[in-house]
């Protein structure tokens, strides 16, 4: 189990989020795992991306792997649980596309969509928990009223962490919280299919504990791990969406750690 280690310098990408479900929200090229050696092991990753577009949509997620010892590759592609087939299917096409072009050369590689996620790996990585890397995006703008907000925010999350380790829901966890007549806060947490509830939870557990640090008092907030997703909006985000009114982000920043 690998732990969380957050290192003191940090990249800051500041940049005006014209978002569209389409764009990667991050990507991790491990520089460490080159596969420039072996044909074998690349010729590998694209059989194994083959099985992951081919079959991710059906559940909406897959852990495989694909090959022999000592060529063979794990891989890991999910949804967010609450997108269609279709625009799983979609998301999944385009990550396994895109994940190849960004991270050519190496053998660990994933790539975040807001609605699915991909990894590959030589390693066999299924079923532990991996907060090594994330990506952090925050809404600039705070809220007014953060004492407050931070109270409900909390609440939110705890009763949406417990839903997602409840076996059933397959890792997502999901709600809102009316703030005031004009506003709702809303919330998601998913984890990989492939942990345990105990791991799942260790997941978000450093997920919104680090909400003090990156998302504290901001009107948005998501922190991207290998292991688990955390959300939160003042505007329906996840599906079913709530209204057809939902926001641009106009002014998003990034932080990629480490
Ligand atoms: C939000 O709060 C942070 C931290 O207190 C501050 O640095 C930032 O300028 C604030 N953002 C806006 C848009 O006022
Ligand atoms: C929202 O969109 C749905 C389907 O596109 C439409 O039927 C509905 O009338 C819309 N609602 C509002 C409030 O515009």
């Amino acid at each position: 189990m690998k732990t969380m280690t957050l290192l003191p310098s940090f990249l800051l990408l500041n940049f005006l989020c014209i978002c569209s479900a389409a764009d990667p929200l991050g990507d991790y090229c491990n520089k460490g795992t080159s596969i420039s050696g072996s044909g074998q092991v690349s010729a590998n990753i694209d059989k194994l991306l083959d099985e992951l577009v081919s079959k991710t949509s059906v559940s909406g997620y897959i852990a495989t792997s694909y090959g022999e010892d000592p060529h063979k590759v794990y891989g890991l592609a999910q949804c967010r649980g609450d997108v269609s087939s279709k625009d799983c299917s979609t998301c999944i096409q385009d990550a396994a596309k895109q994940i190849r072009e960004r991270c050519p050369d190496e053998a660990d590689a994933r790539i975040w969509y807001d609605y699915c996620f991909l990894r590959y790996n030589e390693e066999n990585f299924i079923g532990k928990v991996d907060t090594g890397y994330g990506i952090f995006y925050y809404n600039v703008e705070n809220v007014t009223d953060p004492e407050s907000f931070n109270r409900e925010l909390g609440a939110l999350m705890d009763k949406i962490r417990s839903q997602a380790v409840l076996p059933k829901n397959e890792g997502l966890g999901k709600g809102k919280t009316t703030l005031s007549s004009f506003l709702t806060l809303y919330a998601l947490v998913q984890c990989t299919r492939d942990l345990a509830p105990i791991n799942c939870a260790q997941c978000l557990a450093i997920a919104i504990g680090n909400f003090p640090k990156f998302c504290d008092s901001r009107k948005g907030c998501r922190v991207l791990y290998s292991s688990c997703y955390v959300r939160y909006e003042l505007y329906p985000f996840f599906f079913p969406l709530d209204s057809n009114n939902t926001h641009p982000d106009a002014s998003i920043k990034t932080i990629v750690y480490p």
